[in-house]
């Protein structure tokens, strides 16, 4: 089983990226034990999507690192019962202003030397937090709405990815809210993009009462037509065969 960098990005706000996030780890732990980051430093609402009350943060991790490195990073994640962890955003904005990309990044890096998966939050447009977690990933989720401009924001993000001679062969095009009825159909979004549809996302209203929730529909119905997708595309980012069992003996069902 790989150990993916997993970078969540869409130039626009408000598409799902936080919601793909969540489900992936959730998705992801039955399997393994995967690290989700929030880089959304501003206003980054992982501890919502999973209720976590952090002890620590990206900002205290850093400090606590550069002042104690012998303790490592383990300590500074939040450990959630489904198997994942997670290192949340500061808790203001404020707070976030005094943290530089480069500074976050020597959490993440050591984060990464865990040989965990690890699942990249990240904000809205090209900030550099989301440069430094397209530089270090493996596999980059784009999660891309069926409205018009947000369509053409992934297709400028793949564009700068090219100019930047950033590799984009490991780019997965994630469609969200495939099924809303005034959006364009995951064909058009295929064609316009140049990507094959990796994960279509229907919109379902248990998805966002799950983030509402702090219960990812992934814990609360992995088996429904809104969590299930996820559960195939964590098993292809993990490199996983499809048959094979979960830690807990669950992947049949959803499987079949
Ligand atoms: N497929 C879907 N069906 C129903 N609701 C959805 C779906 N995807 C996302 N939502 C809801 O849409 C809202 C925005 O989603 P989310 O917070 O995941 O987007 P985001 O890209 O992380 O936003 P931001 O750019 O602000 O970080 C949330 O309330 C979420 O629950
Ligand atoms: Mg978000």
């Amino acid at each position: 089983m790989k150990n993916p960098v997993v970078a969540v990005v869409s130039p626009k706000g408000g598409n799902g990226k936080t919601t793909v996030s969540a489900n992936l780890a959730v998705a992801m732990a039955r399997l393994s034990a995967p690290i989700v980051v929030d880089l959304d430093v501003h206003f980054g609402d992982i501890e919502y999507a999973f209720r976590l009350q952090p002890f620590h943060r990206l900002d205290s991790a850093v400090v606590a690192l550069r002042e104690r490195p012998q303790e490592g990073v383990e300590h500074f994640l939040t450990l959630h019962p489904a198997g994942l962890a997670a290192l949340c955003a500061p808790s203001d904005p404020v707070s976030a202003d005094y943290l530089s990309a480069d500074e976050a990044f020597t959490v993440v890096d050591a984060l990464i030397e865990l040989e965990r998966p690890v699942i990249l939050d990240t904000a809205g447009g090209i900030s550099d937090f989301t440069l430094g977690a397209l530089d270090r990933a493996t596999e980059v989720v784009m999660v891309c709405g069926t409205d018009v401009p947000s369509v053409q924001a992934v297709k400028k993000l793949l564009e700068t990815m090219d100019r930047l001679e950033m590799d984009t062969t490991h780019a997965h095009l994630v469609v969200n809210r495939s099924t809303a009825r005034c959006g364009l159909s995951v064909a058009d979004v295929e064609l316009a993009t140049g990507r094959k549809a990796a994960l279509e996302i229907p919109e379902h209203q248990s998805l966002a009462a799950g983030m509402n929730q702090g219960c990812p529909v992934t814990e609360s119905d992995p088996g429904s037509s809104a969590g299930a997708p996820f559960l195939k595309f964590a098993n292809s980012l993990l490199g996983v065969d499809r048959n094979r069992s979960s830690k807990f003996g669950r992947f049949a069902k959803v499987d079949a």
